[in-house]
C-alpha cells in the first residue's frame, strides 16, 4: 500500500500536498495536459461512469467471451510471482486485475495503478481498494512520478496509441522497471479503431480521422531492450509487445 516510498524524493518530501480527491495523489503537470492527452483525459473522465457497463454488457453482446479471453492471454504473458511490485500504466477501472493468475496470492502483490483520468481511477478505487494491495496515482504515462528501477512487473493495456508522446511513455516504463523486468504494452490496431471506436456512438467524435501505424510505433522502442516480441491478438484487433529491460 505504500506508494510514497516508490516516489521520486521531490514528491516524497511534500507528499500530503499532492493528495487530490478521494485521497488519490495527483502528479499531473500542465506540460502534458495538452493535445491528445487533454482530449482523452476529458473523454475518459466522462466515459468512466459507463466504461465497465459498456465492456461487460455491450462488449459481451458483440464479442462474446473473446474480450475476457484476450485480457487473460495478455496478463498471463507477465512474469507473476508472489511478493513483487507491479505497475499498471493506464489502469483505467482496473479490469485486468481480475486476470492475475489464481496461483498467485494477490495479497502479497504491491500493485500501483497510474492513469491520467481521475474519473477512471475513482471507479478503480471503489472496486479494488481494501480487497487488493493497490495504490493509485493520477499521472501521465509520459511523466511517471516513481523512482528508477522500482517495479518487478510493468504493463500497459489500451491508451498509448494516442498518448502525446509514445516514445517518452515507453522510456518512462523502462526507467521505473528493475533490470531484467519484462515490460508489456498492448493496444488496439487500426482495424479495431476503424471498426469499433470510429463507429460507436459514444466514441466516434473522439476518434474521427485517427490513424495508428504499428510499424511506426515500433520505432519508439529503444534498440537496447532484449527479447523483443511483437504479436497480433484477438483476430488482429489488438497488438501486444513484450521486451525485457
Ligand atoms: C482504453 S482505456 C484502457 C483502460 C484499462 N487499461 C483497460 O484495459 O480497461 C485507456 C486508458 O488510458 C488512459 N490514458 C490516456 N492517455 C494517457 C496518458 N497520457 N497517460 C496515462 N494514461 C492515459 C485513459 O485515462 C484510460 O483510462
Amino acid at each position: 500500500m505504500d506508494i510514497k516510498s516508490k516516489l521520486k524524493p521531490e514528491y516524497q518530501i511534500e507528499f500530503e500536498k499532492y493528495k487530490g480527491s478521494d485521497n488519490i495523489p495527483v502528479f499531473l503537470s500542465d506540460k502534458y495536459i495538452t493535445g491528445y492527452n487533454e482530449k482523452y483525459m476529458k473523454m475518459y473522465n466522462w466515459m468512466s461512469h459507463g466504461y465497465d457497463f459498456v465492456e461487460t454488457v455491450v462488449g459481451r453482446l458483440k464479442y462474446g467471451k473473446s474480450i475476457n479471453k484476450m485480457r487473460n492471454d495478455i496478463i498471463s504473458k507477465l512474469e507473476w510471482r508472489n511478493n513483487i511490485s507491479v505497475l499498471y500504466v493506464s489502469i483505467g477501472t482496473g479490469k485486468d486485475l481480475q486476470f492475475i493468475p489464481k496461483t498467485i496470492d494477490s495479497k502479497t502483490l504491491d500493485i500501483v495503478g497510474a492513469d491520467i483520468s481521475i474519473g477512471m481511477l475513482k471507479k478503480c478505487k471503489k472496486k479494488f481498494i481494501g480487497q487488493t494491495n493497490l495504490s493509485l496515482s493520477n499521472c501521465c504515462g509520459e511523466e511517471l512520478p516513481f523512482n528508477d528501477n522500482e517495479f518487478d512487473i510493468i504493463f500497459h493495456v489500451g491508451g498509448i496509441n494516442f498518448f502525446n508522446d509514445k516514445r517518452f511513455a515507453i522510456q518512462e516504463m523502462i526507467r521505473v522497471a528493475k533490470k531484467g523486468t519484462r515490460i508489456l504494452i498492448a493496444d488496439e490496431t487500426q482495424d479495431f479503431i476503424d471498426n469499433q471506436y470510429k463507429k460507436s456512438y459514444l466514441s466516434k467524435k473522439y476518434f474521427k480521422g485517427q490513424k495508428f501505424d504499428l510499424k511506426e510505433f515500433e520505432l519508439n522502442i529503444p534498440k537496447d531492450v532484449s527479447e523483443l516480441n511483437i504479436e497480433l491478438m484477438w483476430e488482429n484487433k489488438f497488438y501486444c509487445i513484450t521486451f525485457r529491460k
